[in-house]
């Protein structure tokens, strides 16, 4: 069991979220063994349909833990950080839709890894950056990579040498954060996405997320010759008679399960 997180499986949504308000949700080790164990239920649990990282208090996460950061050494805090890296690797993976619902302040790993979830949803009181530099460490899980890809190469630059803090309105601008809502819908906007995939299917939306996020790490030659072969096999599901059936027909149509 993680004290850290806390997880909770509802109409098809499993909930997970950061627990340790008291210390604006920083990582530990016990923060990481809990999101892997989200993940691990995500896998396993096929009634799941979408996973959604939030945070208990005022943050989301304000990254990696400085009072832990201060009692180990390199070789310890590479393999902290590894663990998380794995982690956040494994999100991408999954093959559902993961939602970061950013409630509050995501800096440093917090940041990460709300970058590392297919759609960045932010309240209007988040806050985003990469303080690491005002520690005299850099990101070490993503921070200086997926945000370079995110935002463009010389935002990431500034956000990364700054170590400024932006607000939820500046991310939205930025690219960051899909859409920033007012803070009291926050979960209120995350259901409404979760019943708007729930009527997908779970196939084409897996097989979305992998050409996406496998196909980014391609030359675009590459990734679009990866893109056909997904497209056939999306086209090769009961899901695709379905909805190309149900499309002539006129009505709505109706998906399969998680296999
Ligand atoms: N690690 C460990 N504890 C943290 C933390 C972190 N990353 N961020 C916040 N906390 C703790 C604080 O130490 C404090 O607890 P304490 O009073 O028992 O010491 C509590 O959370 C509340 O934080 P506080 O600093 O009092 O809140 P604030 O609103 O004044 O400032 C921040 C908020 C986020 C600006 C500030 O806490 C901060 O700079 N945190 C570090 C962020 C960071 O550098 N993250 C990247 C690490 S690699």
């Amino acid at each position: 069991m993680s004290m850290s997180v806390e997880i909770r499986k509802e109409d098809g949504i499993l909930w997970v979220k950061f627990n340790r308000p008291e210390a604006l949700n920083a990582i530990n080790e016990d923060l990481v063994k809990g999101l892997r164990r989200a993940i691990e239920s995500a896998r396993e649990d096929k009634e799941v349909r979408m996973m959604v990282l939030t945070g208990e208090g005022r943050a989301f996460c304000a990254g990696a833990d400085v009072k832990m950061f201060a009692k180990i050494d390199a070789y310890k805090a590479r393999e902290i950080i590894e663990d998380l890296g794995k982690a956040l690797e494994d999100l991408e993976d999954l093959e559902i839709p993961v939602i970061a619902a950013v409630n509050g302040l995501a800096l440093g790993g917090g940041c990460e890894i709300a970058m590392a979830c297919d759609i960045i949803l932010a309240s209007d009181r988040a806050v985003f950056g990469q303080p690491e530099i005002n520690l005299g460490i850099i990101p070490g899980a993503g921070g200086t990579q997926r945000l370079a890809r995110i935002v463009g190469w010389k935002k990431a630059m500034e956000l990364c040498l700054t170590g400024d803090r932006i607000d939820a309105r500046e991310a939205e601008k930025i690219g960051l954060v899909n859409r920033v809502v007012q803070h009291e819908k926050l979960i209120e906007e995350v259901k409404i996405l979760a019943e708007k995939l729930k009527a997908k299917s779970p196939k084409a939306l897996m097989l979305v997320k992998q050409s996406v996020n496998r196909g980014f790490k391609r030359s675009l030659k590459d990734g679009i010759e990866y893109e056909r072969d997904l497209f056939a096999l999306s086209f090769a599901s009961k899901d695709a008679e379905e909805g190309i059936r149900a499309f002539v027909e006129k009505r709505a149509p109706k998906f399969g399960t998680r296999e």
